[in-house]
């Protein structure tokens, strides 16, 4: 019986290390020609309009922000806008930043105004500013008023956006002239600045409607990106987001139209971005969020988009923990509701995609012409990527990403490990090459997310100073210069070299 017992122990470790995934990869030794270096703002952040003075005031805006600015040398861009950019109303004797009521403090308000005040606050922040302005209300007097208070206020101002989503505004909008429909042909009149803000019309049909004289009024273009929705209760799917070929197949569609942006020498951009329409349908919040954020800003880099502007939710919906611990974790997929939006950090929480946002910032570093390059084929669950130095052009850093999915409720399913080899590195070199791993308990997790075994930031405030330090794994050469690393399943390791 014992016997028995231990043999079949013995054949499911076998059949189990049998199981483990091995897969090589060729790191080139220099990087292919079209290889382009990435913006060092690539991973940036969009706040709500009506939340930019609440986000002000907190301690993890400015830290958060700091960090990744750290990262990349470079502060992240902000976008000051969304829908209740379009329920705004520049008022110039306003003497706070904001005005409107709400029944409860998770609402949007359905009507605002905001004072020059508004624009101190949005001054103040680090990087560029792209600010949203009322177009819907057709206030024109009003909206030309903000922009030039803007102006003079804001020496970070980077381009206005006016309006937000037009495809999506009510038939009787004041925009809309009476008795007309409203198409991307009504829209594509006077549209200035940053360009479309579109989420379902297409950026080249816009830019083929204004030409060149149009264009030329324009400084970027932007997309709004959102893999799923979970408006009028359609249910979100965490592997399907998180999924290494899903994020490939889904960004290819950005392709042509940040070229055809780029040819009429305009910058292109995710100018919205975040995981599922209508509040996140409870994906959001989690460590699988954190993985997919990775993968998608270098997917989204490698097809030509500039920069992805992270939507950041009503601060009063960046609630603790608490109310995602109760929820029974499924195994079909998570939550369909939660309260958890978007938010990187909130007032007194850093949240488990911040995590994805920095590391990925981490990997891409501060040489900004550095080169980009994908390793992988784009049809497993495996994502490889290599980043190449712009002085020497030799590989810097590799990341992989083991996007398969990982949700912790089995105390029967093993979480299984890939193991991936590099090759093609230089077999003499003087460094010792190290590992700093992204982990959590599961792909559900939506805490005790850690890097390179620390938990990075302060929860709270998100400084870093006071947190335990980084430990760093030692990686082997072979005798061949070729590096292996393990991954498990929903685990993302950069490997310095
Ligand atoms: C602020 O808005 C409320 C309505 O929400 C309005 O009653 C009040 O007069 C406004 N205050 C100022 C200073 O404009
Ligand atoms: C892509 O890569 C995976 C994993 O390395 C491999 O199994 C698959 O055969 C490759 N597919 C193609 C079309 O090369
Ligand atoms: C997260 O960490 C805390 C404190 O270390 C621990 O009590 C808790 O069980 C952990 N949660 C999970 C989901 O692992
Ligand atoms: C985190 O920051 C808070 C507020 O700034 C501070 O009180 C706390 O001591 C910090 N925690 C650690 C571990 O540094």
């Amino acid at each position: 019986m014992l016997f028995t017992t231990l043999a079949t122990i013995c054949v499911a470790l076998l059949w189990r290390v049998n199981a483990v995934l091995a897969v090589d990869f060729a790191v080139p030794s220099s990087p292919p020609t079209q290889a382009n270096p990435v913006d060092p703002s690539l991973v940036s952040v969009s706040i709500e309009f009506f939340t930019l003075p609440g986000y002000t005031q907190i301690e993890a805006t400015t830290n958060c922000l700091a960090n990744l600015a750290e990262l990349r040398g470079v502060p992240p861009a902000v976008r000051i806008g969304g829908t209740t950019q379009d329920r705004a109303t520049y008022d110039p004797t306003l003497t706070s930043a904001v005005n409107y009521t709400v029944a409860s403090p998770a609402d949007a308000p359905a009507s605002l105004t905001y004072g020059p005040p508004f624009f101190t606050l949005a001054g103040q922040l680090q990087g560029d500013v792209t600010l949203g302005l009322n177009r819907q209300l057709n206030n024109q007097a009003a909206s030309l008023a903000a922009a030039v208070q803007a102006k003079k206020s804001m020496s970070n101002l980077f381009a206005f956006e006016l309006g937000n989503e037009p495809e999506f505004y009510a038939s009787n909008s004041p925009i809309i002239p009476k008795g007309q429909t409203w198409n991307q042909d009504t829209d594509a009149v006077g549209n200035m600045f940053q360009g479309a803000v579109y989420l379902s019309w297409s950026a080249g049909g816009l830019l083929s409607r204004i030409g060149t004289d149009g264009a030329r009024f324009l400084k970027s273009i932007s997309r709004h990106s959102y893999p799923q929705s979970a408006c009028g209760g359609a249910s979100t799917n965490l592997p399907s987001l998180m999924s290494h070929s899903g994020i490939v197949s889904y960004t290819r569609q950005y392709k042509a139209e940040a070229a055809a942006t780029h040819t009429a020498g305009l910058r292109y951009f995710l100018g919205e971005t975040n995981s599922a329409t209508c509040g996140g349908g409870g994906i959001s919040p989690t460590f699988g969020a954190a993985l997919w954020i990775v993968d998608y800003v270098l997917q989204a880099a490698l097809n030509g988009v500039d920069r992805l502007y992270f939507h950041q939710g009503t601060i009063s919906n960046c609630v603790g923990l608490a109310f995602y611990l109760h929820l029974k974790r499924r195994s079909d997929l998570l939550v369909r509701h939660g309260n958890q939006a978007y938010c990187f950090w909130g007032s007194s929480s850093v949240f488990a995609p911040y995590y994805g946002a920095a590391f990925v910032s981490d990997f891409l570093g501060k040489d900004n012409n550095a080169k980009l390059v994908m390793l992988d084929n784009g049809t497993s669950s495996l994502a490889a990527y290599a980043l190449y130095s712009s002085t020497t052009n030799a590989p810097l850093r590799l990341l992989v990403i083991n996007s398969n999915y990982f949700d912790g409720t089995s105390a029967t399913t093993p979480r299984s490990t890939a193991t991936l080899r590099f090759t093609g590195l230089p077999a003499s070199t003087t460094t010792q090459p190290k590992a700093k791993r992204m982990t959590a308990p599961s792909a559900v997790a939506t805490s005790n997310v850690t890097i390179a075994r620390s938990p990075a930031f302060n929860s709270s405030s998100c400084a870093t100073n006071g947190v335990p330090p980084a430990i760093l794994e030692q990686l082997q050469r072979a005798a061949d210069g070729s590096l292996s690393v393990n991954i498990l399943a929903s685990e993302a390791v950069i490997l310095l070299l």
